[in-house]
């Protein structure tokens, strides 16, 4: 695998940003959905009296908002019955503290498909639990956001500001139902920009003006729209900006030019594991996958004596390997039964777009290659590229083994998981044809040394 360049500074903005990538398909928004929030709160924030503190915390808030989106991706898809990524698209773009237009919009999509009397069960249920559930899910995700920016190292304000991000000026948003001023200053911000661009990007500026305008008061501090007309919403050249394809890449720009913060090789390795967390949360049957595959493989690693670099990387690699699911419904993710031919495509694109989304990342793209060859087997008959064994790396080869062994041994929708013996005799009937004969035997080393972590119990939703 080519290393990782130790001596180039890399921004955390720019790890960052282009991660969210990951954030923007999880939630079906069109690709650059995090970074335009980020320019549309920032350029608000120009105009407001905000410390540099204040304006670091907002621009990782904006930014990072969607943390948690992935947390709420499964309970989504078994309450309406549908997919998850394209449910909570439609339901950005509707009023959803209207009764009537959340009404239809529940009439219209839930349970789409099903028998009519399992259908009018599910509406029933959604329709008498509607604001409990709702609130359930915006707690679960905010919740999750706030905790990872935490662990990420972001300070309080960052993580106030992703919990109020669906709290409304009226006190009827969620989780909590805060009403005007109690929503933290950064939160109203955030609350605000996301709707603007979902409605600019959905239907051009024109609406998210009017969105704005018609929500003022109800759904947002009116004193941050009137200073959206006063100063930015007809100018346009901020349209423009918001438009151009370059912001994706100078977003940069809009972080407070006092507070520039940095990635070192510590925060890199914080920035993974934080988002295995946000790609184990996508599915309770995953709930430690990638967390597991890493500390599986560096056993296997240490057996075989990989220098500490090298091992630092496949850790990383391991971490992120499946961030591709992202991109992939609960439908299929969770399905108990045989997935059809269109499922499995599905299914099998996650490890294109594990290296599409890794690829764009600085500091990451090293590992695209070894993260999104782990289903690839050594006789050519793996994906998504169905490279033969000589040209698979040592690295993927043990990440190959190590995520095989995790899966086998952790609870899957479609069957219990095997014992330690039982996924081991497994995998040695693969050895030489699916599977790497050094890479089994570290594998088999590990684990009767015991150092391999019992797989986690499938989660509650
Ligand atoms: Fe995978
Ligand atoms: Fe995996």
């Amino acid at each position: 695998m080519p290393q990782a360049d130790t001596s180039v500074d890399v921004r955390l903005s720019e790890v960052l940003s282009a991660l969210t990538y990951a954030l923007d398909l999880t939630e079906d928004q069109p690709e650059g959905h995090a970074i335009r929030n980020c320019m549309i709160g920032m350029t608000l924030a120009d105009h407001m009296q905000l410390s540099s503190d204040q304006r670091s915390a907002l621009f990782y808030a904006l930014l990072l908002g969607d943390l948690g989106c992935s947390s709420n991706a499964a309970k989504v898809t078994s309450l309406f019955g549908a997919d998850d990524r394209t449910t909570k698209l439609e339901l950005k773009r509707i009023d959803s503290s209207n009764l009537l237009q959340s009404g239809l919009y529940l009439l219209r999509s839930a349970g789409r498909g099903e028998p009519l009397l399992p259908r009018l069960r599910r509406l029933l249920g959604l329709g008498l639990q509607a604001t409990t559930l709702s609130s359930g899910l915006i707690r679960t995700r905010c919740e999750r956001g706030a905790e990872i920016a935490r662990q990420l190292g972001f300070p309080e304000d960052t993580a106030q500001a992703i919990l109020d991000l669906d709290e409304l000026w009226n006190g009827k948003g969620n989780p909590l139902g805060k009403k005007g001023e109690a929503i933290s200053l950064l939160g109203r911000v955030l609350g605000f920009a996301q709707t603007v661009e979902i409605f600019y990007s959905a239907y051009g500026p024109e609406e998210a003006r009017r969105v704005a305008r018609q929500r003022r008061g109800t759904w947002f501090d009116p004193a941050l729209v009137d200073l959206f007309f006063d100063t930015i919403a007809h100018g346009e050249l901020f349209w423009q900006k918001l438009a151009s394809k370059e912001l994706i890449t100078d977003i940069g720009a809009y972080e407070p030019p006092d507070r520039i913060l940095h990635a070192d090789q510590d925060k890199l390795d914080q920035i993974a594991e934080a988002f295995a967390r946000v790609i184990d949360a996508k599915s309770p049957y995953t709930s430690r996958h990638s967390a597991r595959v890493a500390e599986i493989v560096r056993l296997m690693a240490a057996e075989l004596n990989l220098p500490p670099e090298r091992r630092r990387d496949l850790s990383r690699a391991a971490l992120l390997h499946d961030i591709g699911k992202l991109a992939v419904s609960n439908t299929i993710l969770d399905k108990p039964d045989k997935l059809n031919d269109a499922e499995w495509a599905q299914m099998r694109s996650h490890t294109e777009y594990t290296y599409r989304i890794l690829e764009r990342v600085r500091g990451f793209r090293q590992l695209a290659q070894v993260a999104s060859a782990h289903h690839e087997r050594l006789d050519g008959s793996g994906y998504h590229r169905g490279l033969p064994g000589g040209e698979m790396s040592q690295e993927a080869r043990l990440l190959a083994v190590a995520d095989q062994y995790e899966a086998l041994t952790a609870p899957r929708p479609y069957r219990a998981p095997l014992t330690s013996d039982q996924a081991l005799k497994l995998l040695e009937g693969q050895v030489g044809t699916g599977i790497d004969p050094l890479a089994f035997q570290a594998l088999r080393s590990a684990v009767e040394k015991g150092g391999v972590p019992a797989p986690a119990p499938k989660e509650d939703m």
